[in-house]
């Protein structure tokens, strides 16, 4: 799609969105259909176990998604006990709700920097070595969930934050900064022949080293025979990226031929920085709507998934950073903004808006 056809589109959304509404008012919810049944590959959504409990949560969850992936309740944090045991109850509900509401399901995240559990710094290396202890983790996760889980973040975050070389961890220092990559992926085929396995990472769009190192690293994991099979773009992005930078880089990733997971996208107002509501909004929606453009531009078969990361704004883990900010596609009550409306033009998901005239608003 031209960009004149794009801003067309994005200008239908918003004209649903912000319909008699006073510049500055407050947004009025747009119409669309289910996103799920529109979309011709998984349509992900994260959730913990108190969201799952909540009715509301879950209708519109299911109604819309078709893939769901555990926030937190699957990481280390949760699932490592101090003395070494493994907690799987929540990790396990949130399986089962996938199941009931027919939604496939996504795992996050095996191996990641930012996880130092005390079971393993306080390791009785007496009892099991440092890297079998790794092993046994990843063998028990990865094996748990075989049978329904389409895939792993097996590595999480491996790109140091500036671009320059890879992150330091604790699994880097033990195992190696390669070699502790590959093991997990080694470790995680051989517990589930079927699951994608996938590479993931953030802030590939904004930092052009990071995307570069990014791409080096998949090539020397596969120039090495190591089973990457998926790559995943976190796509925590802000409504000041310019147009035409999320495009690029799905493109840039999309060279290798793998499945692509846009796996956690959100689109923050607050941190864009300065800039009226409004058009931070309409930035907002236009993001989400070049998202899921370069995404449906794709090959069928690297179409793995598109997620997003939370379902209504007050679901976000960028409250805690700023309770003001509003990243998702719904309200705090659950209705679909100008956000939705950006990402559902391309499904062709918008609703039409009635009228004694017919349908002629409809933007698809
Ligand atoms: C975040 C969750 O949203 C939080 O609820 C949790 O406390 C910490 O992790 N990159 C990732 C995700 O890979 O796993 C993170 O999710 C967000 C940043």
């Amino acid at each position: 799609m031209n960009v004149l056809d794009r801003r067309t589109l994005i200008g239908a959304a918003l004209a649903l969105g912000a319909c008699e509404s006073a510049a500055q008012g407050p947004p009025v919810p747009v119409e669309i259909g289910p996103l799920r049944a529109a979309a011709p590959f998984p349509l992900g959504v994260c959730a913990q176990v108190s969201h799952i409990e909540d009715p509301e949560w879950a209708r519109l969850a299911a109604t819309h998604f078709s893939q769901l992936t555990p926030e937190w309740e699957m990481k280390m944090e949760y699932v490592v006990q101090p003395d070494g045991g493994f907690r799987f109850d929540r990790a396990d509900r949130l399986a089962a709700f996938a199941r009931a509401a027919r939604m496939r399901l996504y795992c996050t995240t095996l191996i990641w920097y930012a996880q130092r559990p005390e079971g393993f710094e306080k390791l009785d290396e007496s009892r099991t070595s440092f890297g079998r202890a790794y092993d046994n983790y990843i063998t028990a996760m990865v094996g748990r969930y075989r049978g329904q889980a389409a895939g792993w973040d097996v590595v999480n975050e491996a790109v140091a934050e500036d671009g320059r070389g890879w992150r330091e961890s604790l699994w880097a220092s033990r195992l190696g900064d390669f070699d502790h990559m590959r093991r997990a992926f080694e470790v995680a085929r051989a517990a589930d022949p079927d699951a994608v396995l996938f590479l993931n990472d953030y802030n590939l769009e904004t930092i052009p080293r990071k995307l570069d190192t990014f791409q080096r690293l998949v090539e020397r994991l596969l120039n090495a025979g190591v089973p990457v099979t998926g790559l995943g773009c976190q796509s925590h992005i802000d409504a000041s990226l310019p147009s035409g930078t999320y495009t690029r880089t799905i493109q840039a990733l999309a060279r290798f031929g793998l499945p692509i997971h846009v796996s956690e996208l959100d689109v923050s107002i607050v941190r864009a920085g300065r800039g009226q509501r409004r058009a931070l909004e309409e930035r907002q929606a236009g993001l989400y709507a070049e998202a899921m453009e370069a995404f449906m531009e794709l090959p069928a078969p690297q179409r793995f998934a598109f997620t997003v990361w939370g379902l209504r704004d007050r679901d976000s883990w960028l409250k805690r950073e700023n309770a003001s900010d509003t990243p998702l596609l719904f309200d705090d009550l659950g209705r679909a903004k100008a956000a939705a409306a950006g990402l559902a033009a391309p499904l062709g998901a918008l609703q039409p808006l009635a009228s004694l005239y017919g349908n002629e608003n409809r933007a698809t």
